[in-house]
């Protein structure tokens, strides 16, 4: 996965596409590079590290493109980063994908001569580029024909920029992995994400899979990469400004994101439309499956017991696992795809997969015009606003907040997530987060907690291990309480902290049970519960709001994440080997 970001007009390139790219660094940060277009040729800064605060040298330009790294092929070295350039240097390129025929194309090349300097498979397109433009005269309709004939080449889901000095002109090509083209007046961008954008124009189309595009000053321009013949590109108004996207006030993202948790809950709750129609395909299908990865499949399974106690079967599972049921579903299946970004490739591979058997396809999803929403047939945005912390916040808590709104009574499930909202302030400020800090005091030197849940619940205690792993690197659990004594508790230790989710609901005393063997064995418990019982060394308070209960029990996973990472030295906004939109397998 990578960022990337392109510019032609009249100003600074460099600068440009610098900054741009530290918008889109979630998506990648193991190396970064830009290149710009000067005296016909491709010049490139390239470094590995984080981008954050550095600048790139280079000379005045008014045409550069960049990318930020997250490795596939080649360690992360400096050879290996974006852009790549030919033999030549008169073009530079950088790709989001995998080309799956790597290693024949590279042999092919090598064999009519051309120098490979890094371990890429991106390299290996610039030299195909090279070699399709050198018999063409220079100019831009050049630069497109010759993307276009690399491109068709490229066997997997790719994307690919193209710089071209000599005509100072951008070409893009895509069957995967997302691009939004900017337009201005005598200047055009290109970009992973319209949130990089933004700054500069809210005028953006979206490029669609199969597509590629010329961009010059003046014009961009777009055509279907099988056939060459035009494309219209749908120009329409940004759905963000450049206000949220910024950082505002706050030290970092994770914080910004935390914090606009329940606004979004309130939105949700406001303008509940979308989800009552949800809830009628729900009702209206003979079988629903519900689709995530990572935070997304927590609330896949939130989704399955939520409406289970509605008394509606919905199955969740990994989207990564659904090709090995996919032959279940037909005509009256609704698969429910629940994803911040609407770009991950297990989520869009799985809802093609569903859609090949006539199936329906619900989005629950937080990016508009992304992949996912131009694929379903009912989308529910859940318009959390640019998500960028690494690790998912809001955009995890707006799918419970829709998911409870479209499986409860309308009118309590309303009043219930906006009581949630006006109580939320205590977990990110007040004294929630004062005990939190202190659960992360007596956690900073552990190496393993372990957080249980039944029911509704369950799903919260793999949501809050989660949270703690990916950003604190402490190694958590989440499991259902129920099989606590078949295997987890040889595990437990005296001294050992144990994280118990125990609402007032059916649950309740089952979970109790479970604090308390743990107990006997010698666990610190700590419970997220609306009551203290003997059982419980230390609570988080969490007010009794029947389903909504749920909402404010997501929060402590993220402030005791978010406290452990600090407490350690970490930066929360980019952990260690994660991406945030996952557009390779
Ligand atoms: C990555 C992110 C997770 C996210 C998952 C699914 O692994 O690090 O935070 O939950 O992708 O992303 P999606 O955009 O489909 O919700």
């Amino acid at each position: 996965m990578c960022g990337i970001f392109g510019y032609v007009g009249s100003k600074n390139a460099s600068d440009l596409v610098t900054k741009g790219l530290a918008k889109l660094e979630y998506r990648g940060y193991d190396s970064w590079g830009v290149t710009v277009a000067h005296a016909a040729r491709a010049i490139v800064d390239k470094q590995t590290g984080k981008l954050r605060g550095k600048v790139a040298s280079l000379p005045g330009s008014h045409v550069g493109l960049g990318h930020t790294r997250w490795a596939t092929h080649g360690g992360v070295t400096q050879a290996n980063a974006h852009p790549h350039v030919d033999c030549g240097e008169r073009i530079a390129l950088v790709h989001n994908g995998i080309v799956a025929n790597d290693v024949e194309l590279r042999r092919e090349l090598a064999a009519r001569g051309h120098r490979f300097r890094s371990e890429t498979d991106t390299e290996l397109v610039a030299h195909l580029v090279e070699e399709a433009l050198a018999p063409l005269p220079p100019t831009p309709e050049s630069l497109l024909t010759a993307t276009l004939a690399a491109f068709r080449r490229l066997a997997g889901m790719n994307a690919i920029v193209v710089l071209d000095a000599l005509t100072d002109t951008l070409a893009a090509a895509k069957s995967g992995s997302p691009l939004v083209v900017g337009f201005g007046e005598g200047e055009h961008w290109l970009a992973s994400d319209q949130a990089a954008i933004v700054e500069h124009t809210r005028r953006i189309a979206v490029l669609g899979d199969g597509q590629a595009v010329l961009v010059t000053r003046d014009s961009a321009r777009a055509v279907d990469v099988a056939t060459g013949s035009p494309r219209a590109l749908d120009v329409t108004e940004a759905a963000w400004t450049d206000a949220h996207v910024g950082l505002g006030a706050h030290p970092d993202y994770m914080t910004k994101e935390m914090h606009e948790q329940p606004a979004v809950w309130r939105r949700l709750a406001a303008d509940d439309a979308p989800l009552r129609e949800l809830a009628r395909r729900i009702e209206a299908a003979t079988d629903v499956v519900a689709l995530g990865c990572g935070s997304g499949f927590h609330a896949a399974l939130s989704a399955e017991y939520l409406f289970a106690r509605a008394g509606r079967r919905v199955r969740a599972m990994p989207a990564s696992e659904f090709s090995h049921f996919a032959r279940f579903t037909g005509p009256g299946t609704l698969v429910l795809a629940l994803s911040q970004s609407g770009e991950t490739i297990d989520v869009l591979e799985a809802v093609n997969a569903a859609r090949a058997r006539d199936a329906r396809v619900a989005a629950l999803c937080n990016v508009p015009g992304s992949a996912l929403t131009r694929v379903a047939d009912l989308t529910v945005p859940l318009g959390a606003g640019p998500e960028r912390c690494v690790v998912s916040t809001k955009a995890f808590t707006a799918k419970l907040a829709a998911l409870i709104l479209a499986s409860g009574d309308p009118d309590d499930s309303k009043r219930l997530v906006t009581q949630a909202a006006d109580l939320a302030g205590a977990f990110l400020d007040g004294p929630t987060r004062t005990a939190l800090q202190n659960l992360a005091a007596r956690l900073v030197h552990d190496e393993h907690a372990y957080v249980i849940g039944r029911g509704a619940s369950y799903p919260l205690a793999l949501e809050t291990a989660l949270k703690i792993k990916e950003v604190s690197y402490l190694h958590a659990e989440g499991f259902a309480g129920g099989e606590l004594k078949h295997g987890v508790i040889a595990l437990v230790a005296p001294g050992t902290h144990c994280i118990v989710i125990a609402p007032e609901d059916e649950t309740k005393s089952d979970v109790l049970a479970a604090a308390a063997q743990v107990k006997a064995r010698g666990a610190v418990v700590t419970a997220i519960a609306a009551e203290p019982h003997p059982a419980f060394d230390h609570l988080i308070r969490v007010p009794d709001l029947g389903v909504a209960s749920h909402l404010l029990g997501a929060l402590p996973g993220q402030v005791l994440g978010y406290e452990l990472a600090r407490a350690r030295g970490l930066d929360p906004d980019m952990p260690r080997n994660l991406a945030k939109s996952v557009t390779v397998k």
